[in-house]
């Protein structure tokens, strides 16, 4: 059964968005868990809501219609942020991945534990996973398993792609995938990290991600928060190097202050240690299990 998205760090992103009347920019709508909150958490506060994928237009209709003015939804991608927000803004959320709607829904074809369509598109339009996998060479795939889902096993599987081909269904690939693979001791499925190389590929994510930490020195005010959770090492890699080539630290703002020495980074980040779900919140979501926040202050530096 499809259940509804439960907020993944949602007290954490609140308190690091600093919601007190402004205007925040929730990149990933979703179910509107975030822009929900955000809305709730001051009579003045705006949110402006994109997502890629059409289906929650329905959900963003009843959010309209419950506050108005102070909601408006994008239906486009978050790399495109800095295209439609030209006025400065509180903050920007990002909460990345995809939706328990999403992975719970067979049709939309992201699950290996799930039979349907080999789909995964997030937008619903472009090259789908069984465009790439009945259509791509096999150093091709092997790439693209190594490289978005860091398998160590890419040719292997890749070989058995290429001599099973057509593979038209998520329940083929991934028996496809066990066949020749060993069954993980730590009781994870071994078709887990293909199906997440070809999620990221298929949505090119690793790159919108890229894009919209850019757009965030665009379209963030001095004061600004740019808050983001992500879900696998390869999306914190991009926001820690991003962090480490535009931000200073707290200790280093301290230091600049006192040397009376200007900082020249775009952002500060206040907090050493990266946010994770506590025992309280794993018990109720084990999707959280994974979430990670990093977060930002913009400064006055261009
Ligand atoms: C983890 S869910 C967000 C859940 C949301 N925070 C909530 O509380 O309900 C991620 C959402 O982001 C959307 N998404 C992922 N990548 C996107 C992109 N590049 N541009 C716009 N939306 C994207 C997905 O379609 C999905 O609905």
């Amino acid at each position: 059964m499809v259940q509804m998205h439960i907020p993944v760090l949602l007290d954490a992103v609140l308190t690091r968005l600093d919601c007190q009347g402004g205007v925040f920019v929730d990149g990933t709508f979703g179910a509107g868990g975030y822009t929900r909150a955000i809305l709730n958490a001051h009579p003045e506060n705006q949110v402006i809501a994109f997502d890629r994928d059409p289906t929650v237009q329905s959900i963003a209709d009843k959010v309209k219609s419950e506050f108005g003015d102070r909601f408006s939804f994008i239906p486009d991608c978050f790399s495109r942020v800095a295209e439609y927000v030209t006025n400065p803004v509180d903050g920007f959320v990002l909460d990345i991945g995809v939706s328990s709607m999403q992975i719970d829904g067979p049709e939309r074809g992201f699950s290996f534990r799930l039979s349907g369509p080999l789909d995964m598109r997030m937008s619903g339009v472009g090259q789908s996973a069984a465009d790439i996998v009945n259509s791509y060479s096999e150093k091709e795939l092997a790439d693209i398993l190594y490289t978005y889902g860091e398998e160590k096993q890419s040719r292997r599987i890749a070989k058995a792609i290429i001599e099973n081909r057509p593979i038209t269904t998520t329940q083929k690939l991934a028996e496809v995938i066990h066949s020749v693979m060993p069954r993980p001791k730590d009781g994870s499925d071994s078709a887990m990290r293909s199906f997440q190389a070809l999620r990221i590929c298929v949505n090119d994510e690793l790159e919108e991600l890229k894009s919209a930490l850019n757009a965030s020195l665009k379209i963030l005010k001095p004061q600004g928060r740019l808050v983001v959770v992500s879900f696998h090492s390869l999306e914190d890699r991009i926001i820690k190097e991003f962090l480490k080539e535009n931000a200073v630290s707290r200790q280093h703002k301290n230091k600049y202050i006192q040397d009376k020495v200007v900082i020249n980074k775009p952002f500060i980040v206040p907090e050493k240690e990266i946010v994770v779900a506590d025992d309280t919140e794993l018990k109720n979501n084990p999707r959280a299990h994974s979430a990670k926040l990093r977060w930002a202050i913009r400064t006055e530096v261009s």
